[in-house]
């Protein structure tokens, strides 16, 4: 472009900036639920919409889908439609299960919570159908048609049947009693505080509400290390005031477990699981949670892993703890999430041969087939633990006569805390798509997890969620995208991660080209932005493991038993897990994955150092060295984020000042945190190999912090809840 033209190009698009009306402040709290007001042209092409909505039946679940099919409306629409029960006596938005629709069949069968959209002549009125098999499902495509609504769809002649990829599709929060949050990075509880249920749940209430919008169907209100006073005969009355405020918006209530409860809530001296009084305890346990709770859905268990107590304490396994609570549930149609994180973190460090990523598979596929079948194993994506790019875990292929389910973390960890800017959804893409090849067929991890490849009763998905009480929920507008991606990728992980941030992203900051091209764009690239400052091929994220999970800190993670080692030394760096000559963790895959990762020829450059230990110099498929790819990478990320300050620019004026604004301070911040991270591996990266980066740039005695860190900042890192340290 002449520098001419791209003047002129400025000045229009300034011209353009400054002509747009100023839109209104905005928090962020309605995230993608916005149903902002259409301009004129295209709330046009919705005219023939009907004016009225007709709702067949009642329910707690329904009156919530006519609700907000008003609600949503009105706002986008500026016309309220009449609200009206039993059949339409006018052209109609028609609400109701099929069951109470006569003389109409969906072109295929409608799943649990599936739903069928249908522009249909009812009575000889025109009217949009949204029918489903359940409340929910109808529910649920009252959401899909605001949606699409939203984003300017044509809705004219809809016949749409959509239905969910699996039929368990949790969020996980890890809220404390007291109301702190483990890995929790947008403020406190919005269900606990101090000790007891928060008096207003109005936030919990809109939580639900958000999370039934991208159909998510339980919510697990409790961290993992639970406290076992959740139990509390007391305390379940006061839950069953959340279940209250989920219950219209079709979301599960679930809690998180200690198997140690019999125990420690002092009733019995014992809680193994073998015994027939503990068996017993839970029973009535569970029978008292129905009583006050007729949907609750179930548990989530996190046993002998991280210090907390388990079935080990006993000589019993897995799948006797998970089968006592299983039973217990079984009558109410409850279902138990077994969690498979479950590694010695004293393992000798000195020893080659020794690695956490084995044991999950080490722990559970000996047990296939022996845990019941409302029992499902809750497998973390990768062997480790939520790092910025790991292998998938070999587990997904390692049960084939037990549920399984997925676990993901959308409370960025070890990905900047909602700080830095990281949209995960990529990343989950490549897990979830990742063929395990086993019997040498197609069998990619998302149709084992939803059950599907071994016909299993069912499966699905969990995500760690972690929202607070900020008023955008995460701590961070753009992080947002995350819990979108998460609930949209369990409904279909056949959704591309393209389509997923647009859909958001219109939603979320409504329809003008250049605000959806641009911040699509810069989430699809923040991850490898994320991964290229932080910790690139494999290696992990090179945090501070010990301390906050956030700020770097490579030698954390060795000598110690954590096992999140990445071996790096004078000579070289990676961790070698092949059969031939390491931990032999590779040999946990289906042959043909075997063969992708046992040899460097063969293994990708981007998780190389996760299976091998290479010596500096060893010269990637890309042509470079190691070393010089980890201080390309490390400046390249850090200039990455930098472009994101100018690239975001580009948007004043034409979204609201205060998110603008916010997400600006938020993209400074982390340009400068990058050069920070930048800095301190390529510091560290020199001293223990001597060997100097090419270009010169690393002197290697160069800053271990950056100017552009702000000194004081109320986006800077915060601890919440405890880290790994204390456990
Ligand atoms: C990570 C995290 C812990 C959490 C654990 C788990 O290690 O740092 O806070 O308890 O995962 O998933 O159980």
């Amino acid at each position: 472009m002449t520098r001419f033209s791209s003047a002129l190009l400025g000045l229009i698009l300034f011209g353009a900036a400054a002509a747009l009306p100023r839109a209104a402040a905005e928090t962020g709290a309605e995230a993608w639920l916005r149903h902002a007001a259409l301009d004129p042209a295209t709330a046009k092409n919705y005219a023939r919409l009907p004016g009225q909505t007709v709702l067949l039946g009642d329910s707690a679940v329904l009156r919530s889908a006519q609700q907000e099919l008003v609600r949503g409306l009105t706002q986008m629409l500026r016309r309220t439609p009449v609200a009206a029960r039993g059949f339409p006596t006018a052209s109609a938005v028609v609400l109701g299960k099929l069951a109470d629709i006569h003389d109409l069949a969906p072109p295929q069968e409608l799943a649990p919570d599936g739903f069928w959209l249908k522009r249909v002549r009812i009575f000889r009125h025109d009217c949009l159908l949204i029918t489903a098999a359940t409340d929910r499902g109808v529910l649920y495509g009252v959401f899909a048609l605001l949606s699409k609504i939203a984003r300017g769809e044509n809705v004219a002649a809809l016949d749409e049947v959509r239905r969910p990829y699996a039929p368990l599709r949790w969020v996980n929060q890890w809220d404390n009693l007291d109301g702190g949050i483990e890995r929790g990075y947008g403020g406190a509880s919005i269900f606990f505080a101090r000790g007891r249920v928060r008096e207003d749940l109005t936030r919990a209430g809109q939580y639900a509400r958000l999370l039934a919008s991208i159909g998510i169907n339980g919510c697990a209100i409790n961290n993992v290390n639970a406290d076992p006073h959740i139990l509390d005969d007391n305390f379940i009355a006061q839950i069953s005031r959340i279940a209250d405020v989920f219950r219209p918006w079709g979301v599960q209530l679930s809690l998180s477990v200690d198997l140690s409860s019999p125990k420690a809530l002092g009733d019995l001296e014992t809680f193994d699981p073998l015994d027939p009084r503990v068996a017993e305890w839970w029973r009535k346990k569970v029978d008292a949670i129905y009583r006050q709770i007729p949907d609750f859905g179930g548990f989530v268990v996190k046993a002998d892993s991280e210090g907390r107590l388990g079935p080990s304490a006993y000589g019993r396994t897995h799948a006797d703890a998970a089968n006592v609570i299983a039973r217990a549930l079984k009558p109410h149609g409850g279902v138990v999430f077994y969690r498979a994180f479950v590694y010695n973190h004293h393992l000798d460090w000195r020893n080659l041969k020794n690695d956490r990523a084995k044991a999950a598979y080490e722990n559970f596929h000996p047990l296939d087939g022996a845990f019941d079948d409302n029992a499902i194993v809750q497998i973390k994506n990768g062997p480790i633990d939520f790092q910025v790019r790991e292998p998938v875990s070999p587990l997904f292929a390692g049960l084939r006569r037990t549920n399984e389910a997925i676990e993901l973390q959308i409370t960025q960890e070890y990905t900047g805390q909602q700080r830095h800017l990281c949209f995960l959804v990529p990343m989950w893409k490549e897990v979830l798509d990742f063929d395990l090849r086993i019997e040498n067929n197609a069998t990619p991890v998302k149709g084992l997890v939803a059950g599907r490849v071994f016909h299993r009763p069912t499966g699905g998905f969990a995500g760690v969620a972690n929202v607070g009480m900020d008023a955008n929920w995460l701590g961070s507008p753009l992080a947002m995208a995350n819990l979108y991606g998460f609930g949209r990728l369990a409904w279909d992980p056949n959704l591309s991660a393209e389509t997923i941030i647009e859909e958001w992203t219109r939603l979320t900051f409504g329809n003008d080209p250049l605000v959806v091209r641009t911040i699509a764009a810069l989430q699809l690239d923040s991850w490898p932005v994320y991964e290229g400052y932080t910790g690139p091929l494999g290696a992990g994220t090179l945090t501070n493991i010990l301390g906050n999970h956030y700020d770097p800190g490579p030698q954390s993670s060795e000598e110690n038993g954590w096992g999140q080692w990445h071996r790096a030394d004078h000579d070289g760096i990676g961790m070698d897990r092949t059969v031939a000559t390491g931990t032999g963790f590779i040999g946990q895959y289906p042959p043909e994955v075997q063969k992708l990762y046992e040899s460097l020829a063969a293994c990708p450059d981007e998780l190389l150092l996760f299976f091998h230990h290479v010596p500096y110099r060893y010269v990637l498929h890309s042509g470079k060295t190691v070393i010089q790819h980890i201080y390309d990478s490390h400046y390249e990320g850090a200039e990455g984020a930098r472009a994101f300050i100018a690239r975001w620019r580009t948007l004043e004026g034409r979204i609201d000042e205060q998110r603008y604004r916010d997400i600006l301070a938020r993209l400074e911040y982390q340009a400068g945190e990058a050069v920070v991270w930048r800095d301190a591996i390529c510091n560290w990266i020199f001293r223990l190999s001597g060997i100097a980066d090419v270009r010169p740039r690393t002197s290697g005695l160069g800053p271990q912090t950056s100017d552009l860190r702000p000194q004081t900042s109320d986006v800077g890192p915060q601890t919440s809840g405890r880290s790994s340290a204390d456990l």
